[in-house]
């Protein structure tokens, strides 16, 4: 008997000790950003820390320990673990739940190695393998550190070799877990006309989730890029904030769950709604990429690291030169011909932008293209309004000393058009149930290749006709009614495979065309991700083009996106003078949309300068690091500045934006990111012909005096819009 107590307390013994691990710490940095994982006794990878760095790096596995989470026996068990998997411990909104061959619904997942991989000199990757030990299933969770950026993309790769396939039914790109006392989530709700409106609210208990369930034009109802503040709601310059943004261009969904007191855990990742996803045994299923930063001091460094980070790495061409545009759109809608577009390639010329647009309305024969309710899908030239065809326009433009561009929406279809009527099977739809219409038209099953085929060679094709072609407006205007694809097996993959066959099509293109700049567009808008910025060169932001709108708009983006990206257009829309419209377009990518030929006199003299003015300082614009110095929704001036980076330049836009009667901004705003120690000469610019400017252009202040002390523009109700330039003086 005690021979048996006695191997029973051994066997025992031996149990504990398999069971205890020893604790492993994994330090993801950046230059400012500390994310620390950490397993525990049990082997779990836990999440422990993502905030500021430490200075000393022994320092980190002590965190843990502080952390005196400990719920009573009624209460819920839970671990911070940087992948929470669901059906055993976790009780909590998952980043993952499978459904195993077995049908078993549980998953555990144990550490297992880790490897970590200097992809250059800046970017380190981080690879983490954990497995479940009942199944033969793993997950490999990616963090590349982008170190001078202070930003991590994650991302995760899952495969297994059950008996058979397994059903994913939650596969989120991450989770994370934060702690402190409140949050406070800066999230955007749009619309047609008036995307990336804003709002900040406190997450109080329970979970708040914004997703897309819209198939196509993702961003329609919410944007997929956020920001969340530690304790309390971040300012331009101080707190502590969180900026995140999933690269997906389809359904995705971010879950924010706060619980107990003080831990609050964010979900991003494809939108699991009608997808759950079947894998196949050595299969591998790979997450889209969440990527975020992390910044100390406030939601003005968090934006400029996802600028630099989008610009360096993300964004095509970030780094590169940009064309400026004259497009036809809100001058002529549908009507056009040969005579009328020669005439606006010439006014292309006369204004001195590069290139001349020509937007929808070009193509179809059968049913031509003279509404939006006929003819998308037949992309041939409509033989009625170009005479000569779209070659003869890229010849007239080259003739004239500018480039061509065009139009084009190749996903889609309208029920009135040839490509209906000859491929009712590459369209998705449910054939037995009423037809929805947005915009009266379609979308084309992406999912099918034969339509990835059709896509790709509607591009291709436009290039062959027209070699000088040299930008591509490529718009999307309708989300997905009665989602089904004739011919795809399984149902649950369309909105993944939706976004592959579009990814797919992207990628031929840019094999083929690497560098023709393209302009992303949903109806406006409406499809605003990194994942489609990577083949993109910019997009355009919204059709509403009233420069007090945009005003708002326009900084609304800018805390995600870099404003190379950012297509601004001076059009008819609004009342204000074209000053003002210009100084707001030129926050950004400048660029028009006007009937160039009644421009009063002035007015095109006056257009005529600025884009020369343009051309002269937008590299500081484009390349420069932005700082939104006042808010419009505070203020009665909006002011951002771009400063270069040897802080020798610096352009400054300031807009009145009060809408009741004001006598105009009274104190000084503060300068942001001058150096200190230089002497900067303040010069007003892009005046317009006849006017003066109060500003005194030969005084000298220290970069010291305008960051404490400030400047005024002299905005007010007669000068609704002021640009500044900043000049360093040689010592
Ligand atoms: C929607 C876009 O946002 C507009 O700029 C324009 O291209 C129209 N589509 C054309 O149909």
């Amino acid at each position: 008997m005690r021979k048996r107590i006695l191997s029973l307390t051994l066997l025992f013994t031996t149990l504990t000790v398999m069971e205890t691990f020893a604790q492993k710490t994994i330090e993801i940095l950046t230059k400012n950003t500390a994310l620390i994982l950490q397993t525990d006794h049990e082997n779990s990878l836990l999440s422990t820390y993502l905030g500021k760095r430490l200075t000393d790096i022994n320092e980190y596995p002590t965190i843990l320990g502080l952390d005196k989470f400990k719920p009573g026996s009624d209460d819920l068990l839970n671990k911070r673990e940087a992948y929470i998997a669901s059906g055993s411990l976790n009780l909590l909104e998952p980043g993952l739940s499978i459904t195993h061959a077995d049908g078993n619904k549980s998953t555990v997942l144990s550490f297992a190695t880790v490897e970590e991989q200097q992809v250059d000199k800046n970017r380190k990757l981080t690879s983490i393998v954990l497995k479940d030990k009942k199944y033969n299933f793993q997950v490999r969770l990616n963090y590349l550190a982008y170190y001078d950026e202070d930003v991590i993309e994650q991302w995760v790769e899952i495969n297994h070799n059950e008996k058979s396939s397994i059903t994913l039914n939650k596969y989120a790109s991450a989770n994370l877990t934060l702690s402190g006392k409140k949050f406070f989530l800066k999230s955007h709700y749009s619309g047609w006309g008036r995307e990336m409106r804003s709002e900040e609210q406190q997450l109080l208990h329970g979970i708040k989730t914004l997703d897309s369930k819209l198939g196509t034009r993702n961003n329609l109802l919410h944007s997929s890029s956020f920001m969340v503040s530690v304790d309390q709601p971040a300012t331009e310059d101080t707190g502590e904030v969180i900026a995140g943004s999933l690269e997906w261009s389809g359904n995705f969904r971010l879950d924010f769950e706060t619980f107990d007191e003080y831990y609050l855990r964010i979900t991003a990742g494809i939108n699991n709604f009608a997808s759950n996803y079947t894998l196949k045994p050595g299969e591998n299923f790979i997450t889209p990429r969440f990527v975020y930063t992390y910044s100390s001091e406030g939601k003005g460094l968090a934006s400029r690291n996802m600028q630099n980070w989008a610009r360096t790495y993300q964004l095509l061409e970030g780094k590169g030169e940009r064309l400026s545009i004259l497009n036809n759109w809100e001058t002529t809608y549908f009507d056009f011909n040969d005579e009328k577009l020669k005439h606006l390639i010439e006014d292309t010329k006369k204004l001195g932008v590069d290139v001349f647009l020509l937007d929808d309305g070009w193509f179809g024969n059968k049913y031509p293209r003279n509404q939006a309710n006929a003819g998308l899908g037949d992309w041939e030239y409509n033989k009625q309004k170009l005479k000569n065809g779209i070659s003869a326009l890229g010849k007239e433009s080259t003739a004239n000393g500018v480039k061509f561009g065009i139009w084009l929406e190749p996903e889609m279809v309208n029920p009135k058009s040839e490509l209906y009527e000859k491929h009712p099977d590459w369209i998705i739809r449910q054939p037995e149930r009423k037809e929805y219409y947005m915009r009266n038209q379609l979308v084309l099953d992406l999912t099918n290749p034969k339509v990835q085929d059709f896509i790709y060679n509607v591009v291709d094709q436009t290039f062959k006709e027209v070699p000088e072609l040299a930008f591509i407006k490529w718009d999307c205007n309708s989300l997905i009614y009665n989602a089904n694809s004739p011919t795809l097996k399984n149902q649950d993959h369309f909105y993944i495979e939706y976004v592959r066959g579009l990814n797919a099509v992207l990628e031929r293109i840019r094999a083929k065309y690497p560098k023709v700049p393209m302009m992303l567009c949903a109806g406006g808008g409406t499809r605003v991700d990194y994942a489609a910025l990577k083949y993109f060169t910019e997009f355009w932001p919204s059709d509403n083009t009233n420069p007090f709108d945009r005003i708002f708009i326009q900084w609304e983006y800018s805390y995600y996106f870099p404003s190379i990206a950012v297509d601004n257009h001076i059009t008819d829309m609004g009342k204000q003078p074209i000053k003002f419209k210009t100084d707001v377009a030129m926050m950004g990518k400048l660029g028009y949309d006007v009937r160039v030929n009644e421009l009063p006199e002035k007015d095109l003299l006056f257009s005529q300068n600025a884009v020369k003015l343009y051309n002269s300082f937008k590299d500081i614009i484009w390349h420069g690091d932005q700082y939104r110095l006042q808010d419009p929704y505070e203020n009665k001036a909006a002011s951002i500045a771009y400063v270069n980076a040897n802080k020798e330049q610096a352009i400054i836009f300031n807009y009145y934006v009060s809408t009741i009667y004001e006598t105009g901004i009274a104190l000084p705003i503060k300068l942001k990111g001058l150096d200190p120690a230089k002497k900067y000469n303040i010069k007003e610019i892009n005046l317009y012909p006849g006017t003066t400017s109060p500003i005194d252009a030969q005084k000298i202040y220290s970069g010291d005096f305008l960051m404490k002390i400030g400047f005024n523009p002299e905005v007010n109700s007669k000068r609704t819009s002021v640009i500044l330039q900043l000049q360093a003086i040689a010592p």
